[in-house]
């Protein structure tokens, strides 16, 4: 059943490309836009704001979700873990739409969030991978994620058939609403259905790489994740895969505010993890990454093809090019192959990594 694949884990890494491209595939048939039949034009055309609930990896997703939507849609858009946003009295209502991400369809605490927002008059959609779930059930509208079931603890492709979800929605608030061009558009649906193809090539060229950097560090005790704008929900996403799986301490932070704290971890040995692909904040995050250089600390960068990125980083782990709003659904993916490689030198079971559970139906 693991289809060849040591663990499940590594077996739903390699179906990634699978679970973007079922997600996406009869929603991107039109070239210059996205179809969402579950999403009623009205509401789309109508929602001034737009807040996002989830836990976990899903609530990175969700963080995601939020750049692509505020920079093509132009809808503002918060996002907040679904423990805090239930237990904070939160000002939301009719008018307001949000969002409950969860792959199982039945994490307590986004049910709760999710129920919250109902009873105070906000549309509720929920994007999940699993039919009937309770949160298809709670919400007005169900987006789903065509991942396919998902063994492993540590969530990977539901993770990125989420994040395609967020495009998904972000393209066609866009459209609704008039924001972008008919090129604009265009593009973006271009690059969005050339994913899965740029996820194969990336994963057929093999892992040795990424096998190096996981020997040189698996014995660490501690792992740094810098990144900037959707740079940023990568490395909390990679540094929590390493956590749970490794059982190794990571911190993730946005790569500006380094100075103001954690630059004060870094020491001799320390790895840094930085999301260094291509976009209009590089130059800011190769300054950081000269930061972390000059502390004699260890930067692994995760690069865009054809960008030379020099001596900045000690090792570099290199993902296709594709548009900057998209290269999180591959920049995500040597992280999570770097926290599988690190939890096997380790000899853990990263499927079943111990205190966790795959779906939390308790608080
Ligand atoms: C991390 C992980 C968890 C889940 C979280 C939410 O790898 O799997 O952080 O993302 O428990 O689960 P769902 O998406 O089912 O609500």
């Amino acid at each position: 059943e693991k289809g060849g694949f040591e663990t499940f884990m590594l077996k739903e890494i390699h179906e990634q490309a699978d679970a973007v491209a079922e997600t996406i595939a009869d929603r991107t048939v039109r070239p210059d836009g996205v179809d969402l039949p579950e999403l009623d034009d009205e509401l789309l055309r109508g929602v001034k704001r737009i807040i996002v609930v989830a836990c976990g990896t899903s609530y990175h997703a969700g963080l995601i979700g939020r750049y692509a939507i505020e920079e093509w849609a132009r809808v503002p858009v918060e996002t907040d873990v679904a423990s805090e946003f239930r237990y904070r009295n939160p000002v939301v209502g009719p008018g307001d739409v949000v969002i409950g991400i969860t792959q199982s369809g039945e994490t307590l605490d986004t049910l709760a969030a999710m129920r919250l927002a109902r009873e105070r008059g906000a549309t509720v959609i929920a994007v999940t991978n699993i039919m009937g779930s309770q949160a298809t059930r709670d919400a007005d509208a169900t987006v789903y994620t065509r991942a396919g079931l998902e063994i492993g603890v540590a969530a990977t492709k539901t993770f990125v058939a989420q994040v395609a979800v967020m495009y998904l929605l972000a393209l066609r608030l866009a459209e609704v609403k008039g924001t972008l061009d008919d090129e604009r558009r265009t593009e973006l649906v271009t690059r969005l259905k050339r994913i899965p193809h740029d996820i194969g090539a990336m994963l057929e060229r093999g892992t040795e790489k990424i096998d190096l950097v996981a020997e040189r560090h698996y014995a660490k005790d501690f792992f740094l994740y810098l990144g900037r704008h959707v740079g940023l929900p990568v490395g909390l996403e990679g540094a929590l895969k390493l956590k749970e799986i490794s059982y190794i301490a990571t911190d993730a932070y946005a790569a500006g505010e380094m100075k103001h704290g954690p630059i004060a971890l870094l020491d001799q040995d320390t790895p840094v993890v930085v999301v260094a692909t291509d976009s209009p904040v590089l130059e800011k995050v190769i300054s950081n990454m000269q930061e972390v250089r000059v502390r004699g600390a260890h930067v692994i960068a995760v690069v865009s093809e054809g960008a030379d990125l020099g001596e900045h980083a000690a090792e570099a782990l290199v993902v296709p090019q594709t548009d900057w709003m998209l290269q999180p659904l591959l920049a995500v993916i040597p992280l999570q192959l770097l926290a599988y490689r690190i939890a096997r030198l380790r000899g853990l079971n990263v499927d079943q990594p111990r205190n966790l559970a795959k779906t939390v139906t308790v608080e």
